[in-house]
């Protein structure tokens, strides 16, 4: 397992050898192959998981069918912390994109763990409200951006939890097909399309598959504002 993804994990940030050990030592190791469910929206939940490796995606459904992706998560992330925390049923979706490793905490357990241990409680808090602050940006973004503004915008998101060097620009493998990048910007596949053949046209990016490589940061970043 790779540690120090881990500890990059809000539970665990700042934290001494000897808690970080004593959480690991409750935490369960599991994994899941692409295209598989660890929970749907609506289920109950007694776990939060720590993401080791890969990438999964948090989607919603509307009562029509309908789609939308929260967010796209990977290494180092935490989730299903919420229906522990404000008991009720999981919000939301969560699907792995890729071949994902997982760490799972029970509720019981980390309720042993965080009494006594102040420190780690803000940790929480802190990842819950940094959560939000984004989650308020993205819904400023649905109201007073246009489609081309936030499909920059999410790539640019991506690239800074996902980038990687590459000979002429920053490789983003975000491993959504086009239809749930539309579903993570709120539009519709056409227009998202639209936007990305756009941004290629320019020269701002290359389309691969699952993949985008931005050659362009300055550009997309003022498009994105
Ligand atoms: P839970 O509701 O237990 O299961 C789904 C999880 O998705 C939820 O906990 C959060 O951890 C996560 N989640 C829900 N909404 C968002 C959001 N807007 N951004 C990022 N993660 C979220």
């Amino acid at each position: 397992m790779d540690i120090e993804v881990v500890r990059k994990a809000p539970l665990f940030s700042g934290l001494d050898d000897e808690a970080t050990a004593a959480l690991l030592d409750l935490m369960k190791q599991s994994t899941l192959h692409r295209g598989s469910v660890l929970f749907h929206e609506g289920d109950s939940g007694s776990e939060l998981y720590v993401i080791v490796a890969g990438k999964l995606k948090l989607g919603r459904s509307a009562p029509d069918g309908r789609e939308n992706l929260l967010s796209v998560i990977g290494p180092g992330e935490m989730f299903g912390e919420l229906s522990l925390f404000d008991p009720g049923p999981r919000t939301a979706t969560v699907t792995a994109i890729s071949e994902v490793t997982l760490l799972g905490l029970s509720n019981d357990n980390l309720h042993t763990w965080l009494s006594g241990r102040p420190d780690a409680a803000l940790n929480l808090l802190q990842a819950l409200a940094a959560r939000l602050r984004r989650t308020n940006d993205t819904v400023g973004d649905l109201v007073f951006s246009d489609v081309p503004g936030r499909v920059a915008k999410a790539l640019l998101d991506l690239a800074t939890r996902f980038g990687r060097p590459a000979a002429d620009g920053v490789l983003v493998a975000h491993e959504l097909t086009q239809e749930e990048l539309a579903q993570l910007v709120g539009a519709s596949r056409e227009t998202v399309n639209k936007a990305l053949a756009d941004f290629a046209a320019r020269g701002w990016l290359r389309l691969e598959a699952r993949a985008v490589v931005l050659l362009d940061m300055e550009r997309m970043s003022s498009r994105a504002r």
